[in-house]
C-alpha cells in the first residue's frame, strides 16, 4: 500500500520545521551577534553591555535568492550599500557573489565553508564617531549557479536614539552626527535607495 500524505499535511510539517529552524538560527545568530559587540565595546573602551538593551533589541532575518542570470554583466544582485543597521551576520552559503568596496576597487568575499561575514553597520559608524566604518558592499550574479544567503541583522528599536558616544569624540573632535531616532535614519535610507553617502547626509554635522 502506498501512503500518499496529504498536501496541506505535508505543508504543515515543512512549515514547522521552518518556523524551528529559522527560530534555532536566529537565537544562535543573535548570541553570536552580541559576544562580537561585546568584544568591539571593550575595544572601543565603552563600558561591557553598552551594545545591549535598545541598542540592539530588534532583529531580522533574510534570506535572498540570486537565481542565475545568463548575462551577469547586465545586473547586479544587490547594488552598492554599507547596511543601515548596528552588525549583521552573513551567511553566504557555497556560492561567490559578495564584494567589498576597497582602495577605491571591488574585492571578492570568497565564501568559506561554514564561515560568517560581519558587517559593521552605518549605526556603529555613528556612534563610534567614524572610528569604525561600515563596509560597503554589493552582490554579483553569476550564470552557473543559484545563490542563496541568509543576513541577520542585529538593529537598534526603532525610537532608540542614536548618536557618537562622547567618550569616542577625541578632545580635537566635535560630534560627525547629529542626534536622531533609528527610524528616521531607516526612513531615510529606504528613499535615498541604501546609497552610502546620501543616507548619511541628513544626520552629518560640518564642524
Ligand atoms: C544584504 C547583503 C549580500 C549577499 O542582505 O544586506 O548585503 O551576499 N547581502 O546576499
Ligand atoms: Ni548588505
Amino acid at each position: 500500500m502506498v501512503f500518499i500524505p496529504h498536501f496541506s499535511y505535508l505543508h504543515s510539517i515543512s512549515y514547522n520545521l521552518c518556523r524551528e529552524i529559522v527560530a534555532t538560527y536566529s537565537i544562535e545568530a543573535k548570541k553570536l551577534g552580541l559576544r562580537i559587540l561585546e568584544l568591539l565595546s571593550e575595544g572601543l573602551g565603552l563600558g561591557s553591555g553598552f551594545f545591549g538593551d535598545k541598542l540592539s533589541e530588534s532583529s531580522l532575518l533574510s534570506v535572498n535568492h540570486y537565481p542565475p542570470c545568463p548575462d551577469p554583466s547586465l545586473t547586479l544582485g544587490v547594488s552598492r550599500h554599507c547596511d543601515p543597521n548596528l552588525l549583521t551576520i552573513l551567511h553566504q552559503g557555497d556560492a561567490y557573489g559578495l564584494q567589498v568596496f576597497k582602495d577605491g576597487e571591488w574585492i571578492g568575499v570568497e565564501p568559506l565553508h561554514n564561515a560568517f561575514v560581519v558587517n559593521i553597520g552605518h549605526q556603529l559608524q555613528i556612534i563610534s564617531n567614524n572610528k569604525l566604518k561600515s563596509a560597503e558592499h554589493r552582490a554579483v550574479t553569476n550564470s552557473r549557479v543559484a545563490r542563496t544567503t541568509a543576513a541577520f541583522f542585529i538593529n537598534p528599536s526603532d525610537d532608540c536614539v542614536i548618536e557618537p558616544d562622547k567618550s569616542l569624540i577625541d578632545t580635537n573632535e566635535s560630534p560627525a552626527y547629529r542626534p536622531f531616532q533609528f527610524k528616521e535614519f531607516l526612513l531615510n535610507y529606504s528613499s535615498s535607495m541604501g546609497n552610502p553617502e546620501k543616507c548619511l547626509e541628513p544626520f552629518e554635522l560640518h564642524a
